[in-house]
């Protein structure tokens, strides 16, 4: 039980790390860029409130869960499409590397991509949000190395 409980938290304080560099400098953006940018805000969303069911602030629904990691396999599929040349303007956090190592960016959108599906999967088939915290850390590790080489802060 305390390991599950220190899992739990280091998943959690991974979590508020990843939300405490947010700019929120979104709201400019047209176009593709703003689609994509949409895109990640719904990403942002499925886990906060993944993070919610896993402690029991949000009913667990396992529809819900399974439809919204659902989605963002779906989404993560196109999503390396939508880097058009330049692009990367601002407000856009898009990093120079994506168009330098673009088989790396593609690779780590594989890696959301596959570990939502695999996640909507077990979500649908679950009963309760004991599940969870382990989905929270595994899709969470791609945000973070995404995020660390592709995504830049604009402050
Ligand atoms: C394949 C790379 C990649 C992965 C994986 C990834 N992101 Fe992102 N994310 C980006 C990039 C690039 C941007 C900046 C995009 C832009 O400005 O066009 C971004 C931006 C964001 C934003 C800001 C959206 C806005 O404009 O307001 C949020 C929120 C976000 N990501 C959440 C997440 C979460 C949560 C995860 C993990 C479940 C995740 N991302 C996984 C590449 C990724």
């Amino acid at each position: 039980m305390i390991y599950r409980s220190k899992l739990l938290t280091s998943g959690f304080v991974a979590f508020a790390l990843l939300y405490s560099t947010q700019t929120y400098s979104h709201g400019s953006a047209t176009g593709i860029v703003k689609e994509r940018m949409d895109i990640m805000v719904t990403v942002g969303d499925t886990l906060k409130m993944l993070s919610g069911m896993a402690k029991g602030s949000i009913p667990f629904n396992a529809k819900r869960a399974a439809q919204a990691t659902r989605q963002i396999s779906d989404d993560l599929g196109k999503y390396p499409t939508m880097f058009t040349k330049h692009s990367g303007a601002a407000p856009s956090e898009a990093a120079p590397e994506i168009w330098t190592d673009t088989a790396g960016f593609k690779e780590l959108a594989k890696k959301l991509e596959a570990a939502s599906l695999s996640a909507s999967k077990t979500l649908a088939a679950s009963s309760d949000q004991s599940e969870i915290k382990a989905i929270l850390i595994e899709l969470g590790n791609t945000c973070k190395a995404c995020h660390k080489k592709y995504r830049q802060s604009l402050s």
